[in-house]
C-alpha cells in the first residue's frame, strides 16, 4: 500500500540523515524538497486539500476521540491540523488516527492559542511588553514552548504583534503597545522564545505572526470593524512587528480578520503575496483567523464559500481555519478556476512546516507525559512571579506610601482582592485557574509570621449593571455578589475603618479586553468608582493595585489616590508577584508601552504623533493650535513612564561622531540616587527635524534596561546606524535623508534631555 510505501521511505531517509540525538535533527532543504515531493506525488487532489484544513477540536474534545465526526474526516485525509486540544494523552490518540489509519499517514499539527504562557501563565502581552526586558520576554515564550510542547502542542497562535493607538479596542491586551520599534523586538524575543533555533527539537514549536495586518487600527476601537490607512503610515509605524518577527524566521503568520485598502486580509493578495513573501521572504505559511475565508462572503466579495475559498488562495492565505469552505476547492480545481499548482505550493508550505517540525521522523515527538513535570515547575513559577513583578507600572506613588512595611492592619477591598479566575488574564486557553492564588491569598502568605493582620471585604461588585457584568463573565469568570451595593459597601467600609491602610484591588474584569471586548468607557467601573470615593473619605492612606487589559482613564484616581500600581492582569503567578511589589520585595521597574490618556476622546492616540501645522505647545488650548478646548493634547501617564521606589538621575548626553558603519555614539550616565537597588528603563528619541515626508516629533529608537545598586552609576552608550534613522518616505522607498537629525535621551517620552545634533 502507498502508506507502507511512504513509511518505507521515511524510514530509509532516516537512516541515511538523522542525527543520533533523539531531540534535534537537522536535514538539508534538498533532502527536504525530496521527501515532500516525493510523498505529494501519492496525494489525491482531496488529500492535498485535506492539508489545507484546520478544524477545532469540535467533537474530539467532547466525546470520544476514535469515534467523532472529526476522526473520520482525518481517516480520510481531510484534516491537516486541529487547535485548541488539550492533553499530550488526548493528542497522542488523534495523532495515532492520523498515522495509522489514514491513507498517507501523514502527521497533523496540533496548535493552540498559548498567548501568554501554558499553565504557567504570564501577565497579558501588554503587562509583558511593560517590562522592556527582551530576555525575560523571551525566557516566557521559551517557557511557554516547553510547557506546551509536553502536552503536545507544536504550534502556538502567537506573538501577536498588532500595533494600537486605541484603548478602546479589547485586543489592545494582547500585544506590546503603540510602538513599532519596541514592537519589533518583542516580535523578535518571542519568535526566538518559541522555535529556539532548532525547530525539531522536541521543546520548540512553531510560532505564528498575527495578525496580518492593520488589526490595531480597528476604526473607533470597534472590533472587526474597517482598517483605513496611507501606506506611508502603514510602513512607518504598523509594520515593524510583522516584518521584525518573519525575518527572524517564524514558521507562520495568520491573517487578520480586517480589511486593508479595501481588500479582505484573507483575500488581499498584496499583502499574503506581494509584501509578506517578496518584499520580506516569507516562508512559512499563512493560515486564516476563525472562519475568516467565510468572512469575505460578509464582507461582501464574495458571493459564496467557494469563491471566497478562490480568492483566498489566490492570495497566498494558505491553510483554513475552522471552516469548510476550502474543501469547495477540490470542485474549483476540477472546473479550473484554481490550478493544482496553487493547491501545490499551499500544501507543501504545510507538509514542510510538519517537516521542520520533525513531526515524519516522529509524529508523537510533542507528546511526553514525562515531560507533565515540567509543566508549572517551581522553577517556571519563579520566572512567571518575576517579570510579573517586572511588569507592573507604579504610576503614582505620593510621600512614598509604597512600599507596604508588613505590619499593622491592612484592609484589602474591591472585587478583584479574591477573584480566582481573573488572575490569569484574558487568553489563557491552557490556564488552570483552580490552582492559582487569589491576590488576597498572595498577600495572607506574604504577611505570614509578620504579625500583621489582613482584613479584606470584596465592597462592590465590578460594576452595577448585572446584565453588562454577565457580558464579561463567560468562561466561568463570575464572580458577582447577590447582596445589595448598599450591604457590600457598608462591610467595606466597617472593615477599612479598623485598618492602618487601605489596598484597593480594583479594575476591569479580565474578559472586560481580549477579544470583541470593546468599550468605550475606559474608566473605573461606576460600583468601584463609588466604592474607591467612599474610603477615601475615611482619610486613611489608600493604595490602588488597578487591574486592567487596556491603557484606563485614571484622571479622576490620579488626582484623589495617593498610590496607584497598575498590575495588568498578571498570570498565574501574579498574586504573589503583586504582593512582592506591595511589600517591597520587589521594586517596580515597569514603563508603559501604551499611553493612558486623560480622556477617552483622545483615541487614537500616540506618543508618536506627526508634526503638524499650528503646533501647540504646552498641551493645553492655545487659539489656532491643534489641540481641545477642553483636555489636554497630553496624556495622564506618557508612553515609557513608570515610577520606581528609588530615584533615578539621567545625565545631559553627549555625542561622539563615528567612522565606519556606525554614525556616531550617544552616551548617558544613570545614576541611581536613592537608597534601594531597582531598575528603569533609558529610553532614546530620535528626531528629524525635515524631511521629505512629515516625521513624528519623537520616535523610540533604542533602550536599554539598566538596573543599579542604592549610589550606582552607569555610564549607557547607544550606537546609532545609518538604519536607525530610516523611514518610508512619501514614495515608499526606505530612505535615509541627509540633514540634521536629533537625540533625546529620558526615562519617559515626555521629560526628555536637551538633544544631541549631527547632520549626516
Ligand atoms: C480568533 C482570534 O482572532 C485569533 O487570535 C485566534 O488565534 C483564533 N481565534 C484561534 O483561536
Amino acid at each position: 500500500m502507498n502508506k507502507h510505501i511512504t513509511l518505507l521511505f521515511v524510514a530509509v531517509t532516516l537512516l541515511v540523515s538523522c542525527r543520533s540525538n533523539n531531540h534535534t535533527y537537522t536535514r538539508s532543504e534538498d533532502e527536504m524538497n525530496r521527501y515532500i515531493t516525493a510523498l505529494m506525488h501519492q496525494m489525491t487532489l482531496e488529500e492535498k486539500v485535506g492539508q489545507l484544513s484546520l478544524p477545532v477540536g469540535g467533537d474530539i474534545t467532547t466525546g470520544q476521540p476514535r469515534l467523532s465526526n472529526t476522526a473520520e474526516d482525518i481517516r480520510a485525509g481531510r484534516v491537516g491540523g486541529l487547535f485548541n486540544l488539550k492533553g499530550a494523552e488526548q493528542i497522542r490518540e488523534v495523532q495515532r488516527i492520523a498515522v495509522e489509519e489514514s491513507r498517507l499517514g501523514i502527521p497533523l499539527l496540533f496548535g493552540m492559542d498559548v498567548i501568554h504562557g501554558y499553565e504557567t501563565v504570564f501577565p497579558i502581552p501588554l503587562g509583558l511588553s511593560c517590562s522592556w526586558d527582551m530576555e525575560a520576554i523571551e525566557r516566557s515564550a521559551r517557557i511557554a514552548a516547553i510547557e506546551a510542547t509536553a502536552d503536545g502542542i507544536c504550534w502556538t497562535f502567537s506573538p501577536m504583534v498588532d500595533i494600537s493607538h486605541d484603548g478602546r479596542w479589547g485586543r489592545i491586551s494582547e500585544g506590546s503597545g503603540e510602538d513599532p520599534y519596541l514592537g519589533a523586538r518583542i516580535a523578535e524575543a518571542m519568535v526566538r522564545g518559541y522555535q529556539t533555533d532548532e525547530l525539531s527539537d522536541s521543546t520548540s514549536m512553531l510560532a505564528c505572526v498575527k495578525h496580518f495586518a492593520l488589526y490595531g487600527a480597528v476604526e473607533a476601537g470597534r472590533e472587526y470593524n474597517f482598517v483605513d490607512m496611507s501606506r506611508y503610515r502603514m510602513f512607518n509605524e504598523y509594520m515593524a512587528p510583522y516584518e521584525a518577527a518573519v525575518r527572524a524566521g517564524a514558521g507562520s503568520v495568520m491573517a487578520a480578520f480586517n480589511v486593508v485598502e479595501g481588500v479582505p486580509c484573507h483575500g488581499n493578495k498584496w499583502l499574503l503575496t506581494d509584501v509578506l513573501r517578496e518584499q520580506w521572504g516569507f516562508k512559512g505559511f499563512v493560515v486564516a483567523d476563525y472562519t475568516g475565508v467565510e468572512h469575505l462572503h460578509d464582507n461582501g466579495v464574495s458571493p459564496d464559500h467557494r469563491s471566497a475559498a478562490i480568492q483566498a488562495i489566490q492570495a497566498g492565505l494558505d491553510m483554513d481555519m475552522a471552516s469548510a469552505a476550502y474543501q469547495t476547492l477540490i470542485d474549483a480545481v476540477r472546473e479550473g478556476r484554481v490550478s493544482v499548482a496553487t493547491i501545490d505550493k499551499a500544501c507543501r508550505r504545510i507538509l514542510e512546516a510538519k517537516y521542520k517540525l520533525g513531526l515524519f521522523e516522529d509524529p508523537y515527538r510533542y507528546c511526553h507525559p514525562e515531560r507533565r513535570a515540567l509543566v508549572r515547575c517551581p522553577e517556571h513559577r519563579q520566572a512567571a512571579r518575576q517579570i510579573a513583578a517586572e511588569s507592573m507600572v507604579l504610576l503614582k506613588n505620593e510621600g512614598d506610601l509604597l512600599p507596604l512595611a508588613k505590619k499593622g492592619t491592612i484592609a484589602l477591598i474591591g472585587p478583584l482582592a479574591d477573584a480566582r479566575t481573573h488572575m490569569a488574564g484574558t487568553w489563557s486557553v491552557a490556564a488552570v485557574h483552580e490552582e492559582y492564588k487569589t491576590l488576597r491569598e498572595g498577600i495572607a502568605e506574604a504577611l505570614e509570621g509578620t504579625g500583621a493582620r489582613l482584613l479584606y471585604a470584596k465592597g462592590s461588585n465590578l460594576m452595577y449593571d448585572a446584565a453588562q457584568e454577565g457580558i464579561i463573565s463567560i468562561f466561568g469568570h463570575d464572580i458577582r455578589d447577590n447582596r445589595s451595593a448598599e450591604t457590600m459597601r457598608a462591610e467595606a467600609l466597617h472593615v477599612a475603618r479598623q485598618a492602618d491602610v487601605i489596598v484597593c484591588a480594583m479594575g476591569e474584569g479580565s474578559e472586560s479586553a481580549g477579544e470583541c471586548a470593546s468599550r468605550v468607557h475606559i474608566e473605573l467601573y461606576d460600583a468601584q468608582r463609588d466604592l474607591l470615593a467612599a474610603l477615601l473619605q475615611l482619610g486613611k492612606p489608600v493604595v490602588l493595585l488597578h487591574f486592567a487589559g487596556r491603557p484606563t482613564v485614571l484622571e479622576w484616581e490620579s488626582a484623589h489616590v495617593p498610590a496607584i500600581l497598575e498590575t495588568w492582569f498578571s498570570g498565574s503567578e501574579g498574586a504573589d508577584a503583586i504582593a512582592d511589589v506591595l511589600f517591597g520585595d520587589a521594586n517596580p521597574s515597569g514603563h508603559l508601552t501604551t499611553q493612558f490618556p486623560h480622556h477617552v476622546g483622545q483615541y487614537p492616540f500616540s506618543y508618536r504623533y506627526y508634526r503638524t501645522s499650528r503646533p501647540n505647545t504646552g498641551g493645553t488650548f492655545g487659539k489656532y493650535s491643534t489641540c481641545y478646548q477642553d483636555v489636554s493634547t497630553y496624556p495622564l501617564y506618557p508612553f515609557g513612564y513608570g515610577l520606581s521606589y528609588t530615584d533615578f538621575e539621567v545625565s545631559e548626553p553627549t555625542w561622539q561622531a563615528q567612522e565606519g558603519d556606525a554614525v556616531g555614539i550617544v552616551s548617558a550616565t544613570i545614576t541611581n540616587t536613592g537608597n534601594r537597588e531597582g531598575a528603569t528603563v533609558l529610553q532614546l528619541y530620535l528626531s528629524d527635524p525635515f524631511s521629505e515626508g512629515v516625521r513624528p516629533y519623537i520616535e523610540l529608537c533604542a533602550f536599554e534596561r539598566i538596573n543599579l545598586q542604592a549610589g550606582e552609576s552607569r555610564l549607557v552608550q547607544f550606537t546609532i546606524t545609518p538604519d536607525m534613522l530610516a523611514y518610508y518616505n512619501p514614495m515608499g522607498i526606505k530612505t535615509i535623508e541627509p540633514g540634521e537629525y536629533q537625540l533625546r535621551v529620558g526615562l519617559n517620552s515626555r521629560d526628555l534631555s536637551e538633544p544631541v545634533i549631527f547632520s549626516l
